[in-house]
């Protein structure tokens, strides 16, 4: 079952005609968990490191007393945790394990841009961060142990006031699973969920990414910032007015006019900023564990040239951490990396896409190769 879909049992078509973004799922014994091993222990160990985000939830609903810990986590923080009621969450997994990687492919059935990362969760028994919803679909695999998840579709929205986190006030199940490794459930955006571990435990989330009118919007700002003399209000139409406080229609169809305008650019320049601001990430460009080392050599100012450097580090590998994705411009591609882009080839932008090496012929392009180095997406490698 190794690598067969998380979802072969109900196929994709069901799953995205019937459940995606519409009503959770319960698949048991959906994944093979075997091919992500990883010790509580290990996961401790990445939540004491700095550039790795993560946090410690401690309390229970009954006692409505949770409170966070933000990492980096001390080490001997977990000589004194205790055994029961506790939750420790580490984000971005997969950027830097390469198994946690391997496995997030397999929700390859969606679009690379839309998802945001692989969380692992180890919880003491009776650890559980509470019923709360999320504003984001989310695949949660249990991976060690039993979990019993709980969900309601209609419930209070009312929150547990005072508390470091979201949490639910009320809350009754509707649907109850014993999860056990293997076992997958699929939430859409919005269904409160309360998982309490039955026993110490490991589940794994797949969280997808839901990018906000405002996220959007402050990026389109500083697009806009940098544009020169980008388009401003004018109103060479306007005429006299008996009431100079009133703020009339006109003005405002100008105002909405004006920001048609940049909403409704032209194709080629709306996806230019569409694929840069969509491969913009909070980790892009941050080297994690593991990575070749050669990326600091590489200075496009210095008077080496990149043909030389290639001779001393011939393999352009990608991090992980990258994003990368590309847009179809029609008889172009726009490939987009970590928040900058790059016109090419449907083909090339493709191969770089699924690349975690670059080919040869890709090598050969220096002008790619210098655009993938200085946005970080790929770094050069002696072996
Ligand atoms: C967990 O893994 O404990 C929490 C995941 C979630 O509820 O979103
Ligand atoms: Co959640």
């Amino acid at each position: 079952m190794s690598n067969q879909s998380p979802l072969a049992a109900i196929g994709l078509d069901t799953f995205f005609n019937e459940y995606w973004q519409k009503k959770p799922l319960f698949i048991r014994n959906a994944v093979d968990v075997s091919a992500l091993p990883l010790e509580a222990n290990e996961l401790a160990g990445f939540s004491c490191e700095e550039e790795i985000a993560s946090r410690i939830i401690t309390g229970t609903w009954e006692q409505a007393n949770f409170a966070v810990e933000h990492g980096p986590i001390a080490e001997d923080r977990y000589d004194s945790i205790g055994d029961r009621d506790w939750t420790l969450l580490v984000q971005d997994l997969d950027k830097f394990m390469p198994e946690a990687a391997d496995f997030l492919a397999r929700f390859d059935f969606l679009p690379a841009w839309r998802i945001d990362d692989l969380m692992m969760s180890f919880a003491a028994q009776g650890g559980s961060v509470g019923p709360h919803t999320d504003e984001y679909d989310v695949f949660l695999i249990q991976m060690e142990g039993k979990r019993r998840w709980q969900i309601a579709e209609q419930f209070n929205p009312e929150l547990i006031e005072g508390l470091d986190i979201k949490v639910l006030k009320h809350f009754s199940a509707e649907q109850q699973w014993v999860c056990e490794p293997g076992d997958l459930l699929y939430l859409p955006p919005n269904v409160a969920h309360y998982g309490l571990a039955l026993e110490p435990c490991m589940t794994a989330s797949v969280g997808l990414r839901e990018t906000s009118v405002a996220d959007l919007l402050d990026d389109l700002a500083n697009h806009w910032a940098e544009v020169n003399q980008p388009p401003r209000y004018r109103d060479p139409d306007l005429k006299a007015n008996s009431d100079p406080w009133l703020m009339d229609d006109q003005a405002v169809e100008r105002f909405r006019a004006l920001l048609n305008r940049v909403v409704q650019a032209p194709d080629r320049e709306f996806k230019t900023w569409l694929g840069s601001a969509l491969s913009r990430y909070r980790l892009a460009n941050t080297l994690l564990h593991d990575q070749p080392v050669a990326a600091d050599d590489y200075d496009p100012q210095q008077a080496q040239s990149l043909g030389e450097l290639l001779q001393q580090y011939p393999l352009v590998c990608r991090q992980h951490a990258a994003r990368l994705q590309w847009l179809d411009l029609g008889d172009k591609a726009l490939l987009c990396a970590n928040g900058e882009t790059f016109t090419t080839s449907h083909e090339q932008a493709r191969r770089i896409c699924q690349s975690a090496t670059l080919e040869a012929q890709d090598c050969s392009n220096h002008a790619l190769v210098s655009f993938l180095l200085n946005s970080g997406a790929f770094v050069l490698s002696r072996a």
